[in-house]
């Protein structure tokens, strides 16, 4: 067994599984060239702020970032349309894995799922800060704070005002402020939860049952492994699932149901929300590492040599590998220091 890469030149239209069913072509441009990625020398490292908890230049300048990016031609990898897409290649089976032309690559419900997406919204940041270098050149995306008790709702600077590039009309209109999201949603009558109850399903998911790498990070994924989803993580099955579904706008004429955009795999991001619904889980990877005992980063070789492909903010096409990105400081950033209640809330 060995660790499975995406190959980008027999990337393929794909027909979303959940959601919408018609074919869609989510392939980005193509680039023969590719560039190994490094991690920055001495970066700076820079703080994610939660995203209740921005001043109003902060926000304005997150806005002009955003709407950049939307405003780059469609066709260039940094558009914010391009970025979307990403997640639909990684996603829906339209990339290969390299040296396997029949088998998908894909990045949930398997180890993947946490470096993936690490690197998704690192390089989308890295996209936005160069963006707007003349006006916050440390520029990092702020995080949803969901974990706790005043960010449980979706952050007032992502819904009340429809003209804003943060808006987006998919969602579900029950679930905006002030309801409270439900960590453990999964379409059932439950469309909120008390606090209380979700700091327990905190507790819950990332304490006592993530216990080891295994049931933290996902089931084992190699090159040649026709099942690309061998089972997820706790805090991937539940509270990450959770919030996709929850805000994303109900679609009940769908075959399967799903709500887009944030409940579908291919629509997901193109809710500016997303990028920081994942800065709050790529965040809880940093705390449950703290948490001790067999709460470590997997060591294996095959998980550890496993690549990934992104355009960086140069629009060069850059091969990740899963060793590199272990360490938020040495990819220069870290997170706003808040408070985490649910590290008491055993039930
Ligand atoms: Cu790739 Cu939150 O899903």
């Amino acid at each position: 067994p060995v660790s499975p890469d995406p190959n980008l030149t027999n990337c393929i239209p794909v027909r979303p599984a959940f959601g919408n069913h018609t074919i869609i072509d989510c392939c980005p441009p193509v680039s023969h060239n590719i560039i190994d990625f490094k991690p920055p020398i001495n970066p700076v490292v820079k703080v994610r702020p939660a995203a209740h908890l921005v001043n109003a230049t902060y926000l304005e300048n997150y806005k002009e970032a955003i709407r950049r990016m939307k405003a780059l031609p469609p066709n260039d990898p940094r558009n914010f349309y391009q970025q979307a897409k990403i997640h639909c290649t990684y996603c829906e089976g339209a990339y290969k894995q390299a040296g396997f032309p029949d088998i998908m690559f894909g990045v949930h419900a398997n180890w993947l799922f946490f470096p993936f997406h690490r690197m998704y919204i690192y390089f989308y940041e890295r996209i936005l800060a160069s963006l707007i270098k003349d006006l916050d050149p440390n520029f990092a995306i702020p995080f949803w704070n969901w974990d706790s008790p005043v960010g449980m709702q979706i952050p007032a600077c992502f819904h009340n005002d429809p003209t804003s590039p943060l808006y987006d009309s998919l969602r579900n209109p029950n679930h905006l402020p002030p309801a409270i999201v439900n960590l453990d949603y999964n379409y059932g009558e439950k469309d909120q939860n008390t606090p209380e109850t979700n700091l327990q399903i905190m507790y819950r998911s990332v304490v006592s049952t993530s216990k080891t790498p295994t049931l933290f990070f996902g089931s084992p994924y190699r090159a040649g492994d026709r099942e690309d989803k061998p089972g997820g993580g706790r805090v991937q099955d539940i509270l990450h699932s959770a919030v996709h579904l929850w805000t994303g706008r109900d679609n009940k004429t769908a075959l399967y149901r799903r709500t887009e955009d944030m409940g579908a795999f291919y629509s997901a991001p193109k809710d500016p929300l997303f990028y920081s619904h994942h800065g709050n889980v790529d965040r809880l990877w940093e705390i449950w590492k703290t948490l001790g005992v067999k709460r470590k980063d997997i060591t294996d070789s095959d998980f550890l040599e496993s690549s990934f492909l992104f355009y960086d903010e140069n629009k060069n096409l850059v091969r990740v590998k899963l060793k590199d990105c272990l360490d938020t400081k040495k990819l220069g950033y870290v997170y706003q220091d808040v408070d985490v209640p649910w590290l008491d809330a055993k039930p």
